[in-house]
């Protein structure tokens, strides 16, 4: 949907660590991201950082890569605070993400097999399933591989 939600996005930096590590801990349980990876996708060259802000405070965060001499684009985090769901704020951010990934002719990304809203978030916004990767998970579960093809 199209939000009604004042947001914003735009890049982020190291300075959002503090609140990055707040939004990690509130939307991923047993994946949360140790604080030394979030430092590394605020700061690391090549990494596309997005953060989707309303009122000065950070509600969504987007992370992805280019790999394979920038043919393949990963989107390697995508979190929005509870409160601020089903507004169209992670769409928001994945559209941003895939405008920036702008060499890659895929995009990629894992999602675990029980996440059944954000495959469809995913599937929504033009992603298929093309693998499944065995025990990939913290407690064995699998993750698939979604991938949407770029024209
Ligand atoms: C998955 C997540 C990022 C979605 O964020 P969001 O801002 O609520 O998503 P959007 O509002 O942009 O959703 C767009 C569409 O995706 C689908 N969708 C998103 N979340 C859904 C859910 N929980 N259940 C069913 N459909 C969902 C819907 O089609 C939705 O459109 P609609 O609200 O008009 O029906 C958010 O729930 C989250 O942070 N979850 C915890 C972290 C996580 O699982 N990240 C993904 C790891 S791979």
């Amino acid at each position: 949907m199209d939000s009604a939600l004042p947001f914003t996005i735009q890049s982020a930096s190291w300075r959002d660590v503090h609140e990055l590590n707040k939004l990690e801990r509130a939307c991923f349980a047993q994946d949360a991201w140790p604080l030394i990876d979030l430092l590394g996708v605020l700061s690391f060259p090549g990494v596309i950082r997005l953060k989707a802000e309303m009122n000065g405070k950070m509600i969504g965060f987007i992370g992805g890569e280019t790999r394979d001499r920038q043919q393949t684009g990963w989107i390697i985090t995508l979190g929005v605070l509870p409160e601020y769901r089903r507004q169209g704020v992670a769409q928001e951010l994945l559209r941003k993400c895939e405008a920036q990934l702008a060499s890659a002719r895929v995009i990629r990304l894992c999602v675990r097999v029980s996440n059944e809203g954000a495959i469809r978030l995913y599937k929504h916004m033009g992603y298929i399933q093309v693998e499944i990767w065995p025990q990939y998970y913290r407690g064995g579960e699998d993750a698939l591989v979604l991938e949407k093809q770029i024209l």
